[in-house]
């Protein structure tokens, strides 16, 4: 909870000066708006948070459809892709937001993990533009800016909380004491949530990205028809494991006949999906016993699915559990994101260097990276 002190003016911009009761630290978060821009993959986003952290804009141009015939998504392709569409999306959301490029107080931008050719289009075209506005620049973690959207839409979500961050690349329950501060409670072992639904996806034939259209299919399948080991790896770990389960379902598919398989790939999708989705549920709810905590964020592409929104709010509503989950337009990769962990950085004082380094390496730990507050070791020293 944050409540404003003061204001002063820095140059043009002003900044409202606040005491952050859960760490004690004196931030100031920018008073005028901010620009994020998100190329860490293969989304080309930009979004506009204006002053109060509300979102003006949001635009993504997903490549998608550049992608889909080679059923992932090409690096090289990928950084072309961005290059030629950064500056359209910029200049959308400046529009859409309607503000002038004078009242930014600053640029955020990716600056890792992703895709290395991906990741310098965006921060290289942020650091020209910071340096032709003369405003500041911050490199935010692409996992900060997950969490981030848990509060885009709920500022006054409580901390600490425990954070389940589930993407393509990512399974990592957190536990989370304040804005920039989390330690991590557990992971996945081998394939990330998001990767077990992209590959089940192949293994049915769906199209890419294949989460979304598994969610799909898995709408009208029957999920107790055909059962999926559930891994939860050992009693009371919050660690996970999905490559038993893309296994179990490869031995399945292939012990079907064409017919058989065209008849149930609806109840292998729905029963595919309920072991990961449980599994995910189970473990957070466990994070939450374990600490003592019960608040929970979830985030990343696969806090869009269906069946896993339905589960947790069944479960928020029975217990009492503070929940939140973005809205599907920020569940996957987007700019407001970006712009939200940008905003409580630029306050912190962090800014990224406009200067060419070459001995330092991008989302490089200590390099102004937040990725260091989120690794085991940290929490542990
Ligand atoms: O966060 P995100 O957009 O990009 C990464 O940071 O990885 O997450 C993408 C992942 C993909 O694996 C995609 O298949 C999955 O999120 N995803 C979903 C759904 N929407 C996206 N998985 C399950 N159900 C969905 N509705
Ligand atoms: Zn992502």
């Amino acid at each position: 909870m944050m409540r404003p002190l003061s204001v002063f003016r820095q140059g043009s911009h002003c900044f409202f000066l606040l005491n952050c009761m859960d760490t004690d630290k004196a931030f100031s978060l920018p008073s005028d708006p901010i620009l994020g821009i998100e190329t860490s993959c293969d989304e080309t986003a930009a979004a506009v948070l204006g002053a109060d952290g509300k979102v003006l804009a949001s635009v993504v141009a997903s490549q998608h459809a550049v992608h889909e015939r080679f059923g992932g998504v090409v690096p090289e392709l990928a950084s072309r892709v961005h290059i030629e569409m950064i500056e359209r999306v910029v200049m959308a959301a400046m529009e859409e937001a309607a503000v002038s490029w004078q009242s930014l107080a600053g640029i955020a931008v990716t600056q890792g993990p992703g895709l290395a050719g991906a990741l310098i289009v965006g921060v290289n075209y942020a650091k020209t533009l910071s340096y032709m506005l003369g405003i500041p620049l911050v490199g935010v973690s692409h996992l900060e800016a997950h969490i981030a959207s848990a509060w885009l839409e709920e500022p006054e979500f409580p901390l600490p909380c425990i954070v389940l961050v589930v993407s393509g690349g990512h399974t990592h329950l957190y536990r989370r004491d304040g804005q920039g501060v989390s330690h991590l409670l557990g992971c996945t072992r081998d394939d990330a949530a998001g990767e077990a639904f992209d590959k089940g996806a192949q293994m049915l034939g769906l199209g890419f990205p294949g989460g979304p259209a598994l969610d799909r299919l898995a709408q009208v399948g029957n999920h107790t028809a055909i059962p999926f080991p559930k891994s939860f790896f050992k009693k009371d770990s919050l660690e996970f494991s999905f490559s038993g389960l893309k296994t179990a379902l490869l031995y399945k598919v292939q012990a079907m006949t064409e017919q058989e398989l065209a008849r149930g790939r609806a109840d292998l999708a729905a029963g595919y999906q309920e072991a990961i989705v449980r599994v995910l549920v189970e473990k957070a709810l466990l994070a939450g016993r374990q600490t003592g905590i019960s608040a929970l964020a979830v985030v990343g592409g696969v806090s869009a699915n269906t069946r896993l929104r339905t589960l947790l709010e069944e479960h928020a509503r029975a217990s009492g559990l503070r929940l939140s989950i973005p809205a599907l337009r920020f569940c996957t990769d987007n700019a407001a994101m970006v712009a939200a962990a940008g905003r409580q950085a630029l306050a912190t004082g962090s800014r990224m260097a406009i200067d060419a380094e070459p001995f330092t390496t991008l989302g490089q730990p200590g390099h102004n990276c937040p990725e260091r507050a989120l690794t085991k070791e940290t929490a542990h020293s």
